[in-house]
């Protein structure tokens, strides 16, 4: 651990938590396919650890029929952050239609991204979207239309987090913890 960052959640709460998560949805869906699409990029680190568990539960016969891996990137025009305004820059390899899909993402801020992929993929045939979030931050939630199935953190006034995925100018993103900025 550095001492130049403020450890906001340590590498061992965060796995702890990706493997309940992953437990929990592996008991919601016993036997069955899911599709996890990780937001690009700041997903990458929780998709992968998230991931990685529900296969060992998998492997035990505790868990899901097969865990297919897929990735969106979407980007917003000009300073806009309106869903209208938010277009894909990579979308899906496979077919979502008729499956069950669960959006993984860093973190549930104003949710207007989550409430956009959720829409395009919800247009593209999804038989079920869930969503998986790392961190929720529920001073900055914009919208009540959006519900977050699978919470890892819910942090009040988080402030501007970094690491395990999230960047700050695209530096640290491969930090294994998730680090707090100092207030200006
Ligand atoms: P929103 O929920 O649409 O406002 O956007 C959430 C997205 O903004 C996340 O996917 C992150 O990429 C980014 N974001 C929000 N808060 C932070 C933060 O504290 N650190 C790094 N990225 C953040
Ligand atoms: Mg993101």
């Amino acid at each position: 651990m550095s001492a130049t960052h403020r450890v906001l959640v340590s590498e061992d709460e965060i796995l702890e938590k990706i493997e309940e998560i992953a437990a929990q949805i592996c008991a919601d869906y016993r036997g069955k396919e899911i599709v996890l699409v990780g937001i690009l990029k700041g997903a990458f680190m929780f998709l992968t650890d998230l991931a990685r568990e529900i296969e060992h539960l998998s492997q035990d016969g505790e868990g899901v029929s097969a865990c297919v891996i897929e990735f969106m990137s979407i980007s917003s025009y000009g300073n806009s952050r309106q869903p209208g305004d938010m277009r894909i820059e990579l979308d899906v390899r496979s077919s979502v239609h008729g499956r069950n899909v669960i959006i993984v993402e860093d973190v549930a801020d104003s949710l207007e991204t989550l409430y956009r992929v959720r829409q395009i993929l919800s247009e593209n045939g999804a038989a079920e979207i869930r969503v998986a979030v790392l961190l929720q931050k529920p001073d900055g939630h914009k919208r009540d239309d959006v519900t977050l199935d699978y919470v890892c953190f819910k942090i009040e006034h988080a402030g501007f987090v970094y690491g395990f995925g999230m960047d700050v100018e695209e530096k640290f993103r491969a930090l294994p913890f998730i680090a707090v900025a100092d207030p200006e």
